[in-house]
């Protein structure tokens, strides 16, 4: 199974699905890395482990459409059976997330449907929430709103900032990004009518 990777920034999900692809057996491999800023450390890890990366900056085209059907020319050029949206900070058109329905995912830092959108570990505590976490969905065009696939659950403790809680919820990032995409690389994951389906059951 071959996965593109959209990112925009630090990479640290990129990172964790290019060890798990890195391992024997794996039944997936990125094929490429594209990322919508010049300066994202993402690249070099994509560098490091030998794989191709372009950049396609954002601010390069007049409109959303047009630069997301740049990044539909470049990412359908190394041909992908999934696209991964890894710290992606740009809204997908319609016509791009349709483009891929069913072969797009996100990982989404909050327990969806809670805290859709950005800042969501300081409005976690703002909340007086206990728990905190992150979701891997399918991507549709409701943003953060696509079917879930798997969620992770950390603890918010005493004394947290948004900084100490986000860097406990990436570990768990870490950890269920690479599974997810695994499930789907081993054709076990689903999307039907909006909905996900993993091992013949609907979530
Ligand atoms: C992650 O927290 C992810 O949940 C969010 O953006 C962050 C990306 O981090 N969508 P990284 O670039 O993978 O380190």
């Amino acid at each position: 199974c071959k996965v593109a990777v959209l990112i925009s920034g630090s990479g640290s999900n990129l990172q964790a699905l290019l060890d798990a692809s890195a391992q024997a057996g794996a039944p997936f491999s990125v094929c490429s890395v594209i990322s919508n800023k010049p300066e994202a450390y993402g690249l070099t890890r994509a560098a490091e482990a030998g794989v191709t990366s372009s950049i396609i900056d954002h601010r390069e085209f007049p409109n959303r459409e047009d630069f997301d059907q740049a990044l539909i020319a470049e990412i359908d050029s190394c041909q992908p059976d999934l696209v991964v949206l890894a710290g992606f900070m740009r809204i997908l058109t319609p016509e791009f997330v349709r483009h891929y329905s069913g072969r797009l995912l996100n990982i989404h830092p909050s327990l969806l449907p809670k805290y859709q959108g950005l800042h969501t570990h300081q409005r976690a505590l703002d909340a007086g929430d206990s728990e905190h976490g992150a979701t891997v969905h399918f991507v549709t065009e409701e943003l953060d709103g696509g079917p879930p696939i798997v969620q992770a659950v950390v603890p918010i403790k005493k004394g947290d900032t948004a900084d100490s809680l986000a860097k406990r919820v990436q570990v768990q990032e870490h950890v269920i990004y690479p599974m997810a995409v695994t499930w789907f690389a081993e054709k076990r994951l689903h999307m039907l009518d909006d909905r996900t389906q993993l091992d013949g059951e609907l979530l």
